[in-house]
């Protein structure tokens, strides 16, 4: 069954996702919304010439200004959502009100105020499917990594681990005010949530987490000193008393690490190291299994397609929908509870702290 799909934001990393869209299996391109129609017309335009195949004939006319214009004239299940981080919040609250599944890339939201907004709006519908996006958690590297942690035949019981994420990004040569440079708090939203939100896939939230971040200016970067948005490091504790430990930059003097960081994990059983793709399984003095595997995909876009395949099935099947909603939300709750750690220089309960910002009987 293909799940009928409209999709925001058509231009720049967008327009990337729109191509996921079109090559996904499960999803079916029904219609765009764009602020900047005509500008966006042309861009799926010429997407559609590139590769006729992808969209139906005359994709490049379903171009609206809003997600309620869309729905107006075409049938839809449901909605993905890439337009700024600015709008998140109110396109997710819109798109959940017009019955869509929705899926909305990271952050969904950029403030507890904005975060509620949206719960309120999925306890009007709670049958739809509601994600936060998060492409790095699919490639088959993370995938491998999630495997050993969580399967008989990989580390056994978790004893501790850390991971080190170090780049080095250019955001002065983005857009003047692109939201990741001055808005408060978006280190752990925007760039730590890709590493962590791995490990809230894999394991689940800790129970507490002692957090702090990098006071970094460095305007050639684009780090202007707003609080929150260079980098950080934060310590989680797990139910069990294991520790992870996490220090990253996204303003660093190099680029090491990239996006998906360098991990380790000891368990009883065995020991993992990774690097980006690159997978070691230690047992017993011996490397088990030496993998490399696809990181990252060039442009994301094959990272999106296995995304949005995960979407489709679980909203027609069931498969997979209470881990997807469940531990995609709680990576926001787990970044969000970051900075209310490094603000108030406390040890947060993140049990306490999801239940505030979900309300109760969600
Ligand atoms: N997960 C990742 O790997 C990753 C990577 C890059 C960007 N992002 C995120 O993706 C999102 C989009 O990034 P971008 O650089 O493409 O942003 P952008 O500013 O280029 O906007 C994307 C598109 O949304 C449109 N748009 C703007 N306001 C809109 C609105 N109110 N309704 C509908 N469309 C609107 C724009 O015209 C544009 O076509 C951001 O939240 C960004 O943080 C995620």
């Amino acid at each position: 069954m293909m799940i009928r799909t409209i999709h925001v934001g058509c231009m720049g990393f967008a327009g990337g996702r729109l191509q996921g869209l079109a090559l996904c299996k499960g999803l079916e391109p029904m219609a765009c919304v764009d602020v900047e129609v005509e500008a966006a017309k042309e861009a799926v335009r010429e997407l559609q010439a590139r590769f006729p195949d992808w969209f139906p004939a005359g994709f490049e006319k379903r171009v609206y200004r809003t997600i309620r214009e869309a729905l107006e004239r075409h049938e839809a299940e449901a909605c993905l959502i890439y337009a700024p981080t600015t709008v998140h919040a109110e396109l997710v609250v819109e798109s959940l009100s017009l019955g869509l599944h929705t899926l909305c890339v990271k952050p969904i939201a950029t403030s507890q105020a904005e975060f509620r907004s949206i719960v309120e709006a999925h306890r009007a519908r709670p049958e739809l499917l509601l994600v936060q996006g998060q492409n790095k958690r699919w490639n088959p590297a993370a995938a491998k990594m999630r495997e050993w942690l969580q399967e008989p035949h990989g580390i056994g019981t978790f004893l501790g681990g850390e991971c080190r994420f170090w780049i080095r990004q250019n955001l002065s040569r983005q857009k003047p005010k692109i939201p990741d440079v001055y808005l408060e708090g978006l280190f752990f939203h925007s760039a730590a949530s890709h590493q962590l939100d791995q490990l809230v896939a894999a394991l689940g939230l800790p129970a507490f987490v002692t957090a702090r971040v990098h006071r970094r200016r460095d305007e050639s970067l684009g780090q202007r000193g707003v609080w929150g948005t260079a980098g950080g490091a934060a310590m989680l504790e797990f139910e069990s008393g294991v520790c992870f430990c996490y220090t990253g930059t996204r303003a660093g003097h190099g680029s090491p690490f990239w996006w998906s960081g360098s991990w380790t994990f000891h368990g009883e059983e065995g020991d993992i190291l990774r690097d980006g793709g690159h997978l070691q399984l230690f047992r017993r003095g011996e490397v088990v299994e030496d993998v490399n595997l696809q990181d990252l995909h060039p442009g994301l876009i094959e990272d999106d397609r296995i995304q949005f395949e995960a979407f489709a099935r679980a909203i027609a099947t069931g498969e997979g929908r209470e881990w997807l909603q469940g531990t995609t939300l709680d990576t926001w709750i787990l970044m969000e509870a970051c900075n209310v750690s490094a603000r108030n220089g406390e040890r947060v309960d993140v049990a306490a702290f999801k239940e505030e910002m979900f309300g109760k009987g969600y």
